[in-house]
């Protein structure tokens, strides 16, 4: 969940380390530190609180050094403090850390007999002085790095520098995500390559239990016994200006602002209009073993997870397929019944959420193909999958996901439209319209876009209920569940999604004056049932605030706002539905006054489970 950093080379490392950490900020936010290595000494400063005291302090006390390695922490172990802050120092040599180790009680027992003083709460404390016990007994660093990962379970990223190896850094991974890359100036670590851009676009992914070595000229990447690795270099043409805010208040805006293009990019180069068909060539499976899978899985977590509930509804009205949806950390302890055959589809955003990763190695291990639905090139499930689909959303830095959404659905409607293709279930003229269809979408969502000042309104008019439910039906009913994930996310109002066909069963009890109801009403063949659950609403004074189509002067009657978005087929409406929901929940957090980009208590990858 932290962010960790380093470099080496000729620059002052103190503007990189700082830089960098900026942009990896959104993995966590509550302390941060940097350690420099300057003739002989290596000085560390770390602070509590947001990256900015971290900056001031550097600014108050500039450091050397042309090595140094940094941190952006997300607490686990031990609360959010000064002392909790990485990095973390035994003797010569300090270290940043990414992960949990699951066995540190029994590795600070062990070092304490050896002598060592604990002066934090941190679990990332023993894996300092576990190399620092290994350098004492004769180990460079990097050797100490391989008997160490021997003592630690767990996930970890580390990076380490030590007094007695000037101008190196060693780093290492098992279950946490590590990239490098050099350019002129020198050699780069980082947890992903979003602070790397801006010096380089050649980067590796390390995979678990390489060690990589930093000089400013070099870097190795060495196996189990020392041997040299070969690593794939692969470039990122994510442009840097991308993960900047461009010209919005707040990364949350400006994603929300970037769906047309996002649908775009997932659509471009991926169908075949004159045949009507989708083209993923990375899918990794024949259309034999797309016919064959009896059932589809699909497993995420967070927004993700509504993104599965959507594909749900979709898979099985265009390709007929069972589909079974779960949530990462509930599929990986059960006793799922996958068979060999089925499909398993992993959802994530960062490709590195830790329960989604776990359940798609299970999926794996039962025989399953693993497709997987990611944001991230080159993340842990990307790489581990047997076939996949990037999203091209571009980096997402906003804590609370929007384009990301947006770009799983548009992948989901590519894999429908292939298998239901392959299976002959749609004709080439069937395939042509859906293709339309999408297409269309990036202009549709403009126009919804364009509803922003009327949405904020109806935000002004609500921002200080402390309760909301959010209604919908059909494949509308996980965008009835994002949208009250949306809200409680970035405005701290209890908002509740709900099958709007199960508010009779319970929520109706919360229902009065105090509880706006927000409903996703299309006109679609369960119009009439929701219209029916917004009366049962009203009679109990709620105020009903109702998103549908064009035209639509029905829903006047029921609802006390209405926000108009354009009419299309029903299995096309959740992305609409979902922008609008969105700006709802924005300008909410907006006018609460709060960090929309940074809210409290979550981070945007969640490594650990
Ligand atoms: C965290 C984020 C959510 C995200 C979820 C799953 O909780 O705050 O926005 O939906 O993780 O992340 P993934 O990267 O797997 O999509």
């Amino acid at each position: 969940m932290c962010g960790i950093i380093g470099y080496v080379g000729e620059e002052n490392a103190t503007p990189v380390l700082i830089e960098g950490l900026k942009r990896l900020e959104y993995r966590g936010y509550d302390s941060a530190g940097i350690a420099l290595l300057h003739g002989g000494e290596i000085s560390v400063t770390r602070s509590a609180g947001k990256l900015v005291n971290l900056e001031q302090l550097v600014e108050r006390n500039p450091q050397n050094g042309s090595t140094g390695i940094g941190h952006t922490r997300w607490a686990t172990h031990g609360r959010p403090s000064e002392q909790n802050a990485h990095p973390h120092r035994s003797g010569n040599l300090v270290l940043v850390h990414n992960g949990i180790i699951e066995n540190f009680i029994s590795l600070k027992h062990r070092l304490e007999t050896e002598g060592y003083r604990f002066v934090s709460e941190t679990d990332t404390e023993v894996i300092a002085h576990l190399l620092e016990s290994y350098m004492k007994n004769g180990c460079s660093l990097q050797e100490a790095m391989r008997a160490a990962e021997v003592d630690l379970h767990g996930s970890y990223a580390v990076a380490a520098l030590c007094v007695t190896e000037p101008d190196v850094i060693v780093t290492t991974r098992s279950g946490c995500p590590l990239v490098v890359g050099r350019n002129e100036q020198g050699s780069f670590l980082a947890s992903d390559v979003t602070p790397l851009l801006v010096h380089t676009r050649e980067v590796v992914f390390l995979e678990d239990g390489d060690i990589a070595l930093l000089t400013p000229s070099q870097i190795s990447v060495l196996g189990a016994n020392g041997e040299e690795l070969t690593r794939e270099t692969v470039t990122i043409d994510w442009d840097a200006e991308a993960a900047e805010k461009g010209g919005y208040d707040n990364f949350m805006l400006k994603e929300i602002h970037e769906q047309p293009q996002v649908i775009v990019d997932t659509l471009r180069g991926r169908y075949n209009y004159e045949t009507g068909e989708a083209d993923l060539p990375d899918l990794a499976m024949t259309a034999e073993e797309l016919i064959a899978a009896r059932r589809i899985w699909i497993v995420a977590c967070g927004t993700s997870w509504h993104s599965g509930l959507v594909g749900k509804y979709l898979f099985e009205e265009m390709i007929r397929k069972p589909v079974q949806v779960d949530i990462g950390s509930e599929f990986r302890y059960r006793e799922p019944m996958i068979q060999k055959d089925d499909l398993f589809i992993a959802i994530s955003q960062s490709g590195e959420t830790a329960d989604t990763l776990a359940a798609a190695r299970e999926a794996k291990r039962r025989g399953a193909r693993v497709l997987s639905i990611v944001n991230v090139v080159g993340s842990t499930m990307a790489r581990e999958s047997d076939g996949i689909i990037y999203t091209r959303c571009g980096p997402e830095i906003s804590v609370a996901s929007t384009k990301a959404f947006t770009g799983q659905i548009m992948a989901l409607y590519l894999l429908a439209l292939h298998v239901g293709r392959v299976r002959e279930l749609l004709s080439a003229e069937e395939g042509r319209w859906w293709l339309d269809q999408y297409t269309a979408l990036p202009g549709r969502v403009e126009s919804v876009l364009k509803l922003e000042p009327e949405i904020k309104k109806i935000a002004e008019k609500y921002y200080s209920k402390s309760n909301f439910l959010y209604l919908g039906r059909g494949i509308n009913y996980p965008i009835a569940l994002e949208g009250a994930l949306k809200l409680k996310e970035i405005s701290y109002i209890h908002a509740e999604g709900y099958a709007a066909g199960e508010m009779k069963h319970g929520p109706i009890a919360l229902v009065d004056e105090n509880m706006p109801v927000v409903v996703v009403a299309p006109r679609d063949r369960l119009y009439e049932k929701t219209v029916n659950n917004l009366m049962e609403v009203r009679a109990r004074s709620a105020p009903v605030i109702a998103f549908g189509f064009e035209g639509d002067e029905e829903l006047q009657r029921v609802a006390d706002v209405v926000i108009h978005i354009p009419a299309v087929h029903p299995l096309l409406t959740p992305i609409l539905f979902a922008v609008g929901l969105q700006l709802l929940a924005y300008h909410v957090a907006v006018l609460r006054g709060l960090d929309v980009d940074r809210p409290r208590n979550l981070a945007k990858s969640v490594t650990v489970e």
